[in-house]
């Protein structure tokens, strides 16, 4: 058994309003409260809201030991950039994750490996700790492609000019295309094949003992159905849940499924 702390991130996209914050924290709690005692495990949980409800969240779990992610930031601290999102204002807002290279960033708003590299670094430098989000379209896993695809994203965390010891700020989270939103999930086995090629990619080309502390995630489809095989492979540290993340009962049902079997 690894020492690599299972967690589970909502990511609810562009959805919900203001008003529909509190009532979801106090039912997450409520439906939370017994599992560290059911699992005997420690876990933890990060929800990311849009940056609009980030500041709102923040004040409702104050006390709270869930974490606070946003779903995108700038390629830089400040500056003439309309319509982004300063790492530094993110931190200021007491928000400790940043997701970046999510595939609708990359897919619908055509965002680069260049792009987020210049993204990852601008977080890094302000505090965040960061999800890099890799993945294969589905033409990619037909012809084959998948782990040159996943190699090619990996490979910004390859720059030597990161802050030192930025691995222990970073998850990496595999959502293949094809799995995200359409209901279908990759199976156990296709998760666990690229996470294990994951953790190898990084021992090889970054540092070994890093990999093995490093945590991957899971996303594509997760469902509390799904979510108890999935995390039951030994490569898969966590899961990045976008639809089942909207309603707190189906997120607990993740999140409780997805820690059985575990301690
Ligand atoms: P999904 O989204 O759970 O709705 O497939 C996952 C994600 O995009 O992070």
């Amino acid at each position: 058994m690894n020492n690599r702390i299972p967690i589970f991130v909502a990511n609810w996209k562009m959805n919900k309003l203001l008003n529909d914050l509190p009532d979801y924290i106090q039912k997450l709690k409520l439906l939370l409260g017994d599992v560290p005692l059911v699992t005997g495990s420690q876990y933890e949980v990060m929800i990311a809201p849009s940056t609009v409800h980030l500041q709102a969240l923040s004040l409702l779990l104050e006390n709270e030991t869930i974490l606070k992610g946003a779903q995108n930031s700038g390629a830089s601290k400040f500056g003439a950039h309309t319509g982004e999102i300063s790492p530094a204002a993110l931190k200021d807002l007491k928000v400790d994750w940043v997701i970046l290279g999510h595939s609708e960033r990359r897919h619908i708003y055509k965002e680069e490996d260049l792009l987020i590299l210049s993204r990852m670094r601008a977080a890094l430098e302000e505090g965040l700790s960061v999800i890099l989000c890799v993945g294969e379209v589905l033409q990619d896993r037909k012809t084959g492609k998948t782990f040159k695809t996943i190699e090619t994203q990996l490979s910004i965390l390859k720059q030597n000019n990161f802050v030192p010891g930025y691995l222990k700020r970073v998850m990496i989270a595999y959502e293949p295309v094809w799995a995200i939103g359409t209901g279908e999930n990759a199976s156990p086995q296709q998760a666990e094949e690229v996470h294990q090629f994951i953790r190898n990619w990084i021992a090889e080309k970054l540092d070994p003992e890093e990999a093995s502390q490093m945590r991957i995630l899971y996303g594509g489809s997760v469902k509390p159905e799904n979510a108890n095989q999935i995390m039951s492979q030994k490569d898969v540290d966590g899961l990045l849940i976008g639809t089942a993340s909207l309603d707190p009962v189906t997120f607990s049902g993740v999140i409780k499924n997805g820690l059985k079997n575990r301690s």
